[in-house]
């Protein structure tokens, strides 16, 4: 079973007092690094735990089977592990599983296990995930998004669930089969993938980002599924590399940073101190790539295009609707808010007239 991550944001600060009893002088020393970084930053790369581990990017699961290690080991590494976590915090315990069964390449109970990873390498990565609170899905280095298993990595946003509803907002706009494309700002290709699945033989994705980081995870899961002849990948900032394509899409599709940069310092851990800034922050009113976006939009759409956009929620996909309908009114049509699985104005969508 590979580890599923949906839940791993939220991850609640340790607190020594609600600890399990006895730890051993080892644990206690750890401890005490993990309770006094909880609420400051860790600083990234800067040693310890976590460094050997980091070196690899390979996502976990994907990693060969080389190290086998004695069962009890394994068993005195998954009890010392589970110390470090408090019985209030059944998502970390869930998580440990998850680590466990992304390193483990042969059956529980197999003697000696044969991991992915050192196993020292497994007890800095889980170090970091409840010391730094690093965000689980870069631990094991996936995330599951709709049915694929989506290969993530420090630099790039992890995918959220919110964001499955776009593909599906594709597959209901009339002959998308054969269309091409744009999943401006694609991180880790997720959307790119998702949508590439669903085309005929006609159909393409051009994804496009700025990050290198990004560009490069694109590319791994995009290989993946399979789909190089279906997404051709991009590098560049939003419009810029489709100057070629003007004209012709058949539908724009974007999550692209929304956050207010005043904001910013507000987010919880896991993504503040985690995710990348560039991946994330929307400038003033967090509207800043999104307007570029609409700017943009009619000259890349060919008539009748479909374009969809993530908004941080219902006052900004407001105001855009009411943007996009004062501005360009004669340019497109049936524009509106759409609703997420939590009842938030999400997303906004039109067509090109
Ligand atoms: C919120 S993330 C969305 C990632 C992915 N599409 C998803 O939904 O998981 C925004 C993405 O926009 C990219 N980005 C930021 N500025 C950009 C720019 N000027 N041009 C293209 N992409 C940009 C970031 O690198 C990041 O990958």
């Amino acid at each position: 079973m590979l580890a599923s991550a949906a839940a791993a944001v939220g991850v609640a600060a340790l607190l020594p007092g609600r600890l399990k009893p006895k730890p051993t002088p080892r644990l206690l020393k750890r401890l005490a690094t993990a309770s006094s970084s909880a609420s400051t930053p860790p600083s990234p790369r800067s040693g310890g735990a976590g460094v050997e581990a980091e070196a690899d990017t390979t996502p976990l699961f994907l990693r060969p089977a080389a190290h086998p290690v004695a069962a009890a080991s394994l068993a005195a590494f998954r009890r010392r592990a589970a110390e470090l976590v408090p019985d209030s915090a059944p998502h970390l315990h869930r998580h440990l599983r998850w680590l466990l069964a992304d390193a483990a390449a042969r059956d529980a109970g197999a003697d000696p296990a044969l991991l992915r990873a050192p196993l020292g390498d497994l007890e800095s990565l889980w170090l970091r995930h409840v010391r730094d609170r690093r965000p689980f899905q870069y631990v094991v280095g996936n995330e599951h998004w709709r049915d694929l298993v989506v290969a993530v990595r420090e630099g790039v946003l992890i995918p959220r669930p919110e964001t499955e509803a776009v593909v599906d907002m594709v597959a209901k706009v009339q002959g998308f089969e054969a269309g091409w494309w744009a999943d401006l700002g694609t991180g880790s290709g997720a959307i790119a993938v998702a949508v590439a699945r669903m085309l005929g033989p006609e159909g393409r994705v051009f994804a496009t980002d700025v990050s290198e980081v990004a560009i490069d995870v694109a590319r791994l899961n995009v290989q993946r599924y399979g789909m190089q002849d279906k997404v051709e990948i991009k590098h560049g900032s939003w419009f810029e590399p489709l100057e070629d394509l003007k004209g012709k899409l058949m539908g724009v599709i974007s999550n692209p940073p929304y956050i207010p940069t005043e904001d910013l310092p507000g987010l919880q851990p896991e993504v503040g101190w985690h995710e990348p800034k560039l991946a994330l922050d929307g400038g003033k009113d967090g509207l800043e790539h999104l307007l570029h976006l609409c700017e943009g939009l009619s000259s890349v759409l060919k008539p009748g295009g479909f374009f969809v956009f993530e908004t941080n929620g219902n006052k900004q996909s407001e105001f855009l609707v009411d943007f996009i309908q004062t501005k360009w009114d004669s340019s497109f049509r049936d524009v509106e808010a759409v609703l997420d699985f939590a009842d938030i104005k999400r997303f906004v969508t039109g067509y090109r007239r």
